[in-house]
């Protein structure tokens, strides 16, 4: 059979730069989107990576509420995680169903239960069995595009090898953490390798987004100036900072007020995505992000310790803005 060819759907239109919301398990979960494209709408946002194992297995109905959305997110893009190609097929299959913009294939996990499954990053050391995932999703996706997040490498650096193997896959578009898996994220990523992938990439017709350490749209237009690759991904900035994406409004303009209520209209909308169905938890690490780089952050963070529901935090803001008034 000749190789499938990923549609382009949605990526095609998207201006350059391509400044998308980069995907993080338990934080860019359908409330955390729906706050982030209200306050400062990216080009495009990835779900938390999802298990085409529990997908495709009884477990399938407390998994399937990681793959919520609302139509503000659009275009909004599933990940799947995984190794068995057949399952990634029928998840891209569910994902085309549940009416998704596209499907993204992780393989740049470096977490060690998901790389001791074969998952993840350790696909890089599978490359065979990587394009026969791409493939059987791009089978199951039907007119919706798959793309790939990756790393640059296992232990060491393999850019331009690994990256002109996942071109043979013709996926819609490639993002690349720039780090190896041994590097996790304990050293700058390496934006210099990007230049070699744009290359190879040249005159395929496949998206190059890069990833890593990039905290501001600013940042994101000039590494993509300077390496010519087309769009960014961006997670860990987004921390405390709906706004990110924002370009008229940056982070320096938003009052503790507004901060303190984006972060009550953020936990209102945990509570109204997931209900029950969701440790309130979850929303512990945003809340401690939102409560900094302002004075007397440190007291609210010392009553987020003891946040267990929403209630719990709108009470902490309140005792914490009553502290203010005096
Ligand atoms: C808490 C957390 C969870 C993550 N979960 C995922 C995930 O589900 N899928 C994925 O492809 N990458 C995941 N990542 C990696 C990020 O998407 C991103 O590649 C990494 O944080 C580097 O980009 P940054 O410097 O902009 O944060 C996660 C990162 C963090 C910090």
């Amino acid at each position: 059979m000749s190789a499938l060819v990923s549609t382009k759907g949605f990526w095609d239109e998207l201006k350059r730069p391509i400044l998308a919301l980069s995907p993080m398990d338990d934080i860019t979960d359908a409330a955390c989107r729906r706050l982030v494209a209200r306050c400062g709408k990216p080009d495009v946002m990835l779900t938390e990576f999802v298990s085409v194992n529990g997908l495709c297995s009884p477990g399938r109905k407390r998994l399937i509420e990681d793959l919520r959305f609302d139509e503000i997110e659009r275009p909004v893009v599933a990940q799947l995680f995984g190794t068995n190609p057949e399952l990634f097929r029928r998840s891209a299959e569910l994902v085309a169903e549940l009416d998704f913009d596209g499907v993204d294939i992780n393989m740049g996990c470096p977490v060690k239960v998901v790389c001791n499954t074969g998952a993840g990053s350790s696909l890089i050391n599978e490359p065979e069995l990587a394009i026969e995932i791409v493939q059987a999703t791009i089978e199951g996706a039907g007119k919706l595009p798959v793309s790939i997040k990756t790393r640059i490498g296992y232990n060491k650096i393999q850019t331009e090898e690994w990256a002109s193997h996942l071109l043979q896959a013709n996926p819609a578009a490639l993002t690349f953490h720039l780090r190896t898996r041994k590097e996790q994220s304990k050293v700058p990523a390496h934006w210099e390798e990007m230049p070699k992938i744009v290359k190879l990439a040249a005159g395929t017709g496949v998206l190059i987004l890069g990833n890593g350490d990039i905290k501001s749209i600013a940042e994101a237009e000039k590494v993509v100036t300077e390496t010519g690759c087309d769009g960014v991904m961006i997670g860990r900035a987004i921390f405390g900072n709906p706004w990110l994406f924002n370009r008229e409004w940056s982070e320096k303009d938003i009052s503790v007020d507004e901060r303190l209520d984006t972060m009550l209209e953020h936990c209102r909308l945990y509570e109204e995505v997931f209900g029950d169905k969701k440790k309130f938890l979850v929303m512990r690490k945003h809340l401690m992000a939102y409560a900094s780089g302002f004075p007397g952050a440190k007291d609210l963070r010392v009553l987020f310790e003891r946040v267990f529901t929403a209630a719990d935090v709108v009470a902490a803001v309140e005792k914490f803005r009553s502290r203010l008034d005096r």
